[in-house]
């Protein structure tokens, strides 16, 4: 090897050694935040979960970063000790970026629109939860390139905006128990696969809610104020849809062509609900939708069934019963699947 060739190595391994090994800052120049390294290459973690206010947050990301490639953030009070913050102003993390940003027991209301920019193409998960936010500037979500969860429950959400974005497989505003949006809210989201809404205190499923959402797995919808499925409000265009969770709802009326478009291994979970008939017209597509054949389940536990001649077309049925999870009963106790079919056969007219 010539000279040149020798400086040059030793030049390609320099390079290398600044780019890759990520450094934490020296720790008085982050107090209260922790640093740590991790892995042998290695990534960073910040904890911040002992701040006291926003000018000492602020300093802190004032302070001399040797690297600004950060793994996670978190910042996680206590419920009987909140973390101190009230908001997150524009440019608070100064030139630092993370992947994962976790604050959880805070007592955050507000979020500057901007306040998450410096890590639009690295945030991959944001969770602000067990907090008191009213609002979120969802205007920073398609800028957020590659932001895949979203977790903004147990909060004070009153309105959410329409959303946007184009990366988001998971999103969560459980636990916002005065939420209000519009029927638009979520017709953007089209890569959304999990998305949870239980505990609003929602009133009314928007029709084609879940039509854009191709690849939905789950939607939980469980302990809202929903008191009917009108037609066309559980219809979905995903093969993939797993769950459908609208247990501890006040749910009485049923309408056909409530449910439609899933795929074969969905489990519908009514438990807990106020639903008195089954009646064969809007319920047999469903039992029809999951079972033809297919692995799908309908639970039922806990609603006042009324197990008269209206429910003949199932009992009589061993293929559609066998889709019925076991905990169903009558209004009486009764379990459907220890009801006699051949009692139907005889009493009902069919
Ligand atoms: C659904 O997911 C698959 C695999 O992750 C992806 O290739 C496809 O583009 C997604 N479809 C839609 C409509 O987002
Ligand atoms: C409950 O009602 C069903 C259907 O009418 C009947 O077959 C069953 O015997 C009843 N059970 C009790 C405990 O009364």
């Amino acid at each position: 090897m010539n000279t040149k060739c020798i400086y040059m190595a030793m030049m390609a391994v320099l390079g290398f050694m600044l780019t890759s090994a990520q450094r934490c800052p020296f720790h008085m120049d982050i107090a209260p935040c922790l640093c740590t390294e991790i892995g042998p290459s290695p990534e960073l973690d910040l904890d911040c979960s002992h701040v006291v206010d926003i000018d000492q947050l602020t300093r802190v990301f004032q302070a001399d970063f040797p690297s600004t490639n950060y793994r996670r953030l978190t910042m996680t009070g206590t419920p009987d000790e909140p973390i101190p913050l009230s908001f997150l102003p524009d440019g608070v993390f100064g030139s630092i970026t993370f992947q994962e940003i976790v604050m959880q027991h805070t007592q955050i209301y507000r979020v500057d629109d901007y306040a998450f920019l410096g890590s639009k193409d690295t945030l991959t998960m944001l969770t602000l939860s067990r907090s008191v936010l009213t609002s979120f500037p969802t205007t920073i979500l398609p800028l957020l390139s590659d932001l895949r969860e979203l977790d903004l429950s147990y909060n004070h959400l009153v309105f959410i905006p329409d959303l946007r974005s184009s990366s988001l497989r998971s999103l969560t505003l459980a636990h916002n128990t005065q939420l209000c949006f519009s029927d638009q809210v979520f017709t953007k989201l089209d890569q959304i696969v999990d998305l949870n809404i239980g505990h609003c205190n929602m009133e009314t499923i928007p029709t084609g809610m879940f039509l854009n959402m191709m690849n939905l797995s789950t939607v939980y919808l469980e302990y809202n104020k929903l008191t009917h499925l009108d037609a066309a409000t559980l219809h979905f265009t995903s093969e993939v849809i797993e769950e459908i969770v609208l247990s501890g709802n006040q749910i009485s009326a049923v309408e056909p062509n409530f449910f439609s478009g899933t795929g074969k291994q969905t489990y519908l979970e009514l438990l807990n609900n106020q639903i008195t008939t089954l009646a064969e017209e809007a319920w047999r597509p469903v039992f029809q939708a999951i079972s033809d054949p297919g692995d799908g389940l309908v639970m039922l536990d806990g609603n006042p069934l009324d197990c008269g001649c209206s429910l003949a077309w199932l009992v009589t049925s061993s293929s559609f019963l066998s889709h019925l999870a076991r905990g169903a009963t009558c209004a009486n106790g009764t379990a459907i699947h220890d009801l006699d079919p051949s009692a139907f056969d005889h009493n009902c007219s069919r």
